[in-house]
């Protein structure tokens, strides 16, 4: 399957950053992207940045694609569906990177046959580091996956799940970026209390946060193993990791993704 034609419908923030990283890495130039968007200031800001084709018409914008990537709000997503439904080529694969939108939902809307990809990207995608997890719906062969995969990994990395664990990867890495921006906004807090300079706190922070989730990956080494070769008995982190253990944060955190994970399932329903 080659990428001739890929279109997105809903010029956001997502599809910019797929947009830029497709054209960055190579995979498609431009003249191969397409994009609609009720704004005109968006559809503007596509033509004038990257020279995309830009329309409002979502309808017309599907003449061609190869692939079609979903790319407005959840809540916009059933107009959008019902839209698109009587014109929608059976030959173009669907890729959904709407929250919350069950492949059910979409393949019904669609029709029969339809291949349906569903992503839930995270907001990394805006600097192409993303952590991309994909499902497929009842029609998806193996080079619809890839090429989903393909597109997605221009933005950064991607696994496939099953659909029944979307509301967990949700939890995990879709609002994860924010748990670990939570953490930093408390170190933070915690050096200007140490009258450390805002400035110098800041790189030390971004640079820290880094590399150790570069440590974790390049050696393979479990998270919980690095943590304890760098805990030395009545050292300075064992005094910090004593404090997390005592008010309990461990057991707040997992309570919070799970939170998380509840509401995800709840807003999926609804
Ligand atoms: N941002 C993230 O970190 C993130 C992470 C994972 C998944 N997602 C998912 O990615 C999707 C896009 O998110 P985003 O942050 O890129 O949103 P966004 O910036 O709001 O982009 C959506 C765009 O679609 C436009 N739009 C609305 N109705 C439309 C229609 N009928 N046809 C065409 N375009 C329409 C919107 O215009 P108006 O604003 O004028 O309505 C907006 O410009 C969402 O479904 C979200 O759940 C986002």
């Amino acid at each position: 399957m080659k990428l001739e034609k890929i279109v997105f419908l809903g010029a956001g923030n997502m599809a910019e950053a797929l947009a830029k990283g497709l054209m960055a890495g190579g995979l498609c130039p431009a003249d191969r992207i397409r994009v609609t968007d009720v704004s005109e200031e968006r559809l503007a800001h596509f033509r004038k940045e990257y020279g995309i084709e830009s329309l409002t018409s979502n309808v017309q914008a599907l003449h061609g694609a190869t692939v079609v990537v979903l790319s407005v709000k959840p809540q916009v997503m059933g107009a959008l569906l019902a839209e698109i439904a009587p014109v929608l080529d059976k030959q173009t694969l669907v890729i959904s990177i709407a929250a919350g939108v069950p492949v059910s939902r979409m393949e019904a809307a669609l029709g029969e046959g339809t291949r349906v990809v569903r992503v839930m990207p995270n907001m990394p995608s805006l600097v192409r580091m993303s952590a991309s997890a994909l499902c497929g719906g009842h029609w998806v062969g193996e080079t619809d996956f890839e090429m989903a995969e393909t597109i997605l990994r221009a933005v950064g990395i991607t696994v496939r799940v099953s659909e029944t664990d979307m509301d967990a990867v949700t939890a995990l890495s879709g609002s994860g970026p924010a748990y670990v921006f939570y953490l930093m906004e408390c170190m933070l807090e915690a050096a200007r209390k140490l009258h450390l300079d805002d400035d110098v706190a800041r790189q030390l922070v971004y640079a820290t946060i880094e590399g150790a989730a570069r440590l974790t990956q390049e050696t393979g080494v479990e998270a919980s193993v690095l943590r304890q070769r760098v805990t030395s008995k009545g050292g300075t982190t064992a005094a910090a990791l004593d404090v997390f253990e005592k008010r309990g944060v461990r057991e707040a955190l997992i309570d919070a993704v799970t939170a998380a994970h509840d509401r995800s399932r709840e807003l999926s329903k609804s």
